[in-house]
């Protein structure tokens, strides 16, 4: 008999948790103002928030903890880190920084200027947000699959090169790179494969515009990679990684996600003039070049963990544990943007809630039905993530409207997928009854969605 599945990990330390009543998170949910942004962690069973900062350190990550050098400049964590991230992806300058977002603001602060516009295939809302807050346009050049959420292809995190390309024509001299995102987040964490990839570079190179990889989710990219394009079987996620990264000018990382720490990010490049560039922008915003926001034991704890999460066994624990919850999704009939993505299972709220009006907000009113369920906390990719109109001022209805349902890596069991799944399906039996969803009661000027004061209808 064959031998079936099983994690490539063992448990060395649990976290006890806390399950509540549903009078309990009716009370709750409305003191957050139907926002699970502003719930207390405690009020949630199952976190599904994000998989950014949240997963579960190796026993060796723990122990790199423990030698950190602490150095203001210099410091041995520096060069430990440092080595992981050229040896990773062959990139020679590396500037370390808090979070990915902090990556973006000092490798932005040097390149875009008032105007510029930027292309990528769906921006993370950081991202878009540190480009729009620069009076530059971040444009979206994702191709057409990824709206069809039922529409199953291998790589529908994919740029639309005909896209990409009217933009760098339309906007020639005034594009100072383009973003590609790896996995594709915003469209349910799709993957972008290698010929994908080396099209949209030489597409942009022809035309003069540099690449930057925004690289979250990277690995989980390579893991996709080498089991659905031709050709790359064979590979090793590391070598995956390095051919991937060959092909662009630099990235921005937020180490949160697939370096598999709780906080940490960076920036990488061979072009000597950006790292000078940004470099200028680390010291004021992040800290002295060597540390830029992180600890020493921090950029231990990352080297290993990049070292670590670059290898196939347990980029396929993770994923397989994605593609469980979505079986069971399946076995229910509920519409999510299939195949299943790398960290997250995007439920296609439009379809499920079909009688709330999309005024209302579908995808949040789920989010906030599946808390109510059983405490499950995931979060809205939909059209109050999507701002408004910064010419217009109108609320952005044109793209999905998702529950988004994040998988932190090496955390949750199996055991816990299924509580997912029954809570989903017990509001997915009853979703006819649901006819009213929630209106914005007051909302920021940008990023909306982390303090946005909501009431139910
Ligand atoms: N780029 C992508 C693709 C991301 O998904 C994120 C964060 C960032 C950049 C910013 O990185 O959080 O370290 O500052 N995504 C998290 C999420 C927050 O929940 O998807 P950060």
């Amino acid at each position: 008999m064959e031998l079936p599945f099983a994690e490539s990990w063992k448990i060395k330390m649990i976290e006890p948790m806390r399950k509540s009543t549903r009078e309990e998170r009716e009370q709750w949910l409305r003191e957050a103002n139907y926002n699970v942004f502003q719930l207390k962690a405690e009020q949630v069973y199952i976190d599904c928030l994000t998989d950014s900062g949240t997963g579960a350190m190796s026993d060796r990550q723990w122990a790199e903890m423990m030698l950190g050098d602490e150095s203001y400049a210099g410091a041995t964590s520096f060069y430990k880190f440092e080595s992981v991230v050229q040896k990773i992806f062959g990139m020679k300058y590396v500037i370390p920084t808090h979070q990915g977002r902090a990556a973006e603001n000092v490798l932005f602060s040097f390149l875009v200027k008032e105007g510029n516009v930027i292309p990528g295939n769906a921006h993370f809302d950081t991202t878009k947000g540190h480009i729009e807050s620069r009076k530059a346009k971040a444009i979206d050049v994702t191709n057409d699959d990824a709206k069809d959420t039922q529409k199953v292809v291998p790589f529908k995190g994919n740029v639309g090169l005909d896209k990409l390309e009217k933009v760098l024509v339309e906007n020639k001299g005034n594009v100072p790179f383009m973003v590609l995102t790896v996995t594709n987040n915003t469209v349910g964490g799709q993957p972008v494969s290698m010929k994908n990839i080396r099209e949209t570079c030489e597409l942009c190179h022809k035309h003069g515009v540099p690449v930057v990889m925004d690289s979250a989710r990277f690995a989980e990219n390579a893991y996709f990679i080498k089991t659905r394009e031709e050709g790359y079987a064979d590979k090793t996620i590391k070598e995956i990684a390095l051919e991937m990264y060959s092909h662009v000018d630099a990235m921005t990382m937020s180490a949160k996600k697939d370096g598999v720490v709780n906080m940490g990010g960076f920036i990488a490049t061979n072009n000597k003039e950006w790292f000078e560039g940004a470099k200028l922008f680390c010291i004021p915003f992040e800290g002295y070049i060597t540390y830029g926001g992180m600890s020493g034991r921090d950029l231990n704890a990352l080297a290993v963990g990049l070292d670590e999460n670059t290898e196939y066994d347990m980029l396929h624990t993770r994923i397989h544990q994605v593609e469980y919850l979505a079986s069971k999704l399946d076995e229910y009939g509920i519409p999510y943007q299939r195949p299943a993505g790398g960290h997250a299972i995007f439920v296609d709220a439009d379809k499920v809630l079909t009688h709330v009006p999309i005024e209302e907000f579908p995808a949040q009113t789920l989010t906030c039905e599946l808390y109510l369920e059983a405490g499950v906390r995931g979060c809205e990719i939909g059209y109050i993530l999507a701002d408004r109109d910064p010419v217009t001022h109108e609320n952005r209805f044109g793209g999905l409207d998702l529950l988004r349902l994040c998988i932190a890596r090496r955390v949750y069991t199996d055991n816990h997928m299924n509580v997912i799944a029954a809570a989903l399906k017990n509001v997915y039996d009853r979703r006819e009854s649901i006819t009213r969803g929630v209106a914005i009661e007051w909302e920021a000027p940008l990023m909306r969605h982390f303090t946005v004061k909501l009431k139910r209808l």
